[in-house]
């Protein structure tokens, strides 16, 4: 039996994976941590499954549900927000497992920033305008930021920032980047991305506080940056009609002839 980790998508019950969706359905276990999984997701879980919102579980009595099944021989789907590689809490249960010897896999997810980004129909890596994004966030109460990372940092590289766990800081984040991004800087706070009580608000940096209001939901992404919105950008060259490349050889002498 096997331990099968899941990214179950941002919140809307079709942004799974058809793997991840078919693991649900042949895993007679499933524990998913409630606060951001979609419900809707569980009724792929087979008739009579073990399910299991693990929100109100610590890390000893989630390992125990796993340890518990993997001696009944049965397969367990373990469902995280978004995908796994970013804050899921994965790193520490797999290291539990590997302990115990008991076997796991890992199925990737839609992570809630490419869902914010759909949300704005947004290219972040525009040619010309900025060609990195950070994925971060600020301090919180269970996680300090390791020394380096401070928001001010990636800040000075101009990259696109998609700050995560944080829009409860938002002037604190606001004052980090303005230095840096200029007032004038686009950004967006996309909460609940994909769910259908979705909300977005553009502004610049200089107007966010004012465009937000009161509004205090948790679940949101804060993301900055010149790609935001923009018009004035370079055409990509992989596209451009004279460039030679391999699956599109140009002129009489192409550089990848044949292939
Ligand atoms: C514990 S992290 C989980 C991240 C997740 N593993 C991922 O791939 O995006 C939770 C944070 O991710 C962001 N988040 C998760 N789902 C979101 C959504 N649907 N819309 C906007 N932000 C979301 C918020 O910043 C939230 O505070």
């Amino acid at each position: 039996m096997t331990i099968h980790f899941i990214g179950a998508g941002p919140g809307a019950a079709d942004l799974i994976t058809l793997r991840g969706r078919d693991l649900i359905a042949a895993c007679p276990v499933c524990l998913y941590a409630g606060s951001l999984v979609p419900e809707a997701l569980l009724a792929h879980c087979p008739p009579g499954a073990r399910i299991v919102n693990t929100a109100s579980l610590d890390l000893d009595a989630i390992i125990a549900e796993m340890a518990a099944a993997h001696a009944a021989g049965k397969d367990v789907a373990r469902l995280h927000s978004g995908d796994l590689s970013v804050w899921s809490a994965m790193g520490e249960q797999l290291r539990r497992l590997r302990a115990l010897d008991i076997p796991y896999d890992v199925t990737p997810g839609v992570p809630s920033f490419a869902a914010a980004a759909a949300t704005l129909q947004a290219e972040l890596t525009l040619p010309g305008v900025a060609q990195s994004v950070v994925l971060t966030r600020t301090s919180g109460r269970a996680s300090a930021m390791p020394e380096g990372e401070a928001l001010e940092n990636f800040a000075r590289t101009g990259a696109v920032l998609c700050i995560h766990l944080s829009v409860h800081v938002l002037e604190n984040v606001v004052e980090t980047l303005v230095p840096h991004y200029g007032a004038d800087c686009p950004v967006a706070v996309v909460w609940r991305a994909s769910w259908p009580d979705e909300r977005v608000v553009r502004a610049t940096l200089g107007t966010l506080r004012t465009a937000i209001g009161a509004e205090m939901e948790r679940t949101a992404l804060i993301m900055v940056g010149r790609s935001l919105g923009a018009t004035d950008f370079d055409e990509s060259r992989l596209y451009a009609g004279d460039y030679d490349r391999r699956y599109r050889p140009v002129g009489t002498a192409p550089r990848f002839p044949g292939t």
